[in-house]
């Protein structure tokens, strides 16, 4: 069928997926399709207006390199990560779900680019950020699971920027710093030293950084430190914690903070810390408990 008008050209191009054999591509195209047309029907797109479009993507594609991945922030800034992230963790919390839970699952945020495989292992009580800049910050807190069972063994994979907003990762050539993985001991608890991660931008140097400028948004995240949660037999969950009273905790340039990841640093003087270590320093500290969900059998 020819089409001889705009619904006609819908069903048309929606015809064309007869021969797709994978169901679940269809399914997927099927809706883009829609979804796409209802669009480009909305806002009544002019030619000028798709060709800016399709130079827009193209940017976005040129500005992606072995280091930089611009699509991703283009929808880390849609929000599109964060429903993503929402949509998968309901599912996997649905499909684990096994009956009466004392907690709910600690929520799921954005990974973000700034991730980096095999941090060292550090015991518990280790400073993760030794010569960061920053101020000190003591972390404690417990892992359980859903009913409150303490998981001993559980692993934080932690890393965060510095107390001036850059990651490591950032500058060429650097080595990790403010990053590690501890356990649990054996009544899930844990606790380490680290600092107070400052507020920063995400990259606004390529196309993304244009489109943000072009919808009035600022570009920055509010404090937080990033922790991938585990657990064996358990749902692991890719998260952070925020700083309660950071710039920007009510207008993330990527709509990943939740009011449950949000914790208040409490200010301390020079003095004796919580695990028995001496600060010459006043430093902060955040307590935190994370809860995982035990995987169906
Ligand atoms: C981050 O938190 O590290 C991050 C997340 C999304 C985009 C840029 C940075
Ligand atoms: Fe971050």
């Amino acid at each position: 069928m020819n089409p001889s008008n705009e619904n006609e050209l819908t069903l048309a191009v929606l015809e064309r997926l007869e021969g797709a054999t994978d169901p679940r591509f269809a399914q997927i195209m099927a809706s883009l399709i829609k979804h796409l047309h209802a669009f480009l029907r909305d806002v009544d797109l002019k030619p000028d207006e798709w060709m800016n479009g399709i130079q827009f993507l193209t940017a976005v594609g040129q500005a992606c390199t072995d280091k930089r991945q611009e699509f991703i922030l283009l929808s880390d800034t849609l929000g599109a990560s964060m429903m993503v992230v929402m949509l998968d963790q309901a599912r996997a919390l649905a499909q684990g779900r096994t009956g009466a839970k004392a907690t709910e699952a600690t929520e799921a945020t954005v990974q973000g680019p700034y991730y980096w495989e095999g941090a060292p292992e550090q015991p518990l009580g280790a400073n993760i950020a030794e010569g960061v800049a920053g101020e000190p910050t003591f972390y404690s807190g417990r892992i359980t699971d859903t009913s409150g069972k303490p998981l001993q063994g559980a692993l934080l994979d932690i890393w965060s920027g510095d107390g001036e907003g850059n990651y490591d990762m950032q500058i060429e050539g650097a080595e990790m710093a403010a990053r590690a993985r501890i356990r649990t001991d054996e009544q899930g608890r844990y606790w380490y030293w680290s600092i107070q991660p400052s507020y920063y931008p995400v990259p606004v140097d390529g196309p993304v950084g244009r489109m943000l400028g072009g919808m009035g948004r600022h570009p920055n995240r509010p404090g937080h430190i990033h922790m991938m949660v585990s657990a064996p037999g358990h749902v692991p969950v890719t998260t952070h914690l925020f700083v309660a009273n950071s710039p920007y905790i009510d207008s993330d340039a990527v709509f990943g903070v939740r009011p449950s990841l949000i914790v208040d640093y409490e200010k301390h003087p020079a003095g004796k810390a919580p695990d028995g270590r001496v600060m010459d320093q006043p430093y902060w500290s955040a307590h935190y408990d994370f809860c995982l969900a035990p995987r169906q059998a």
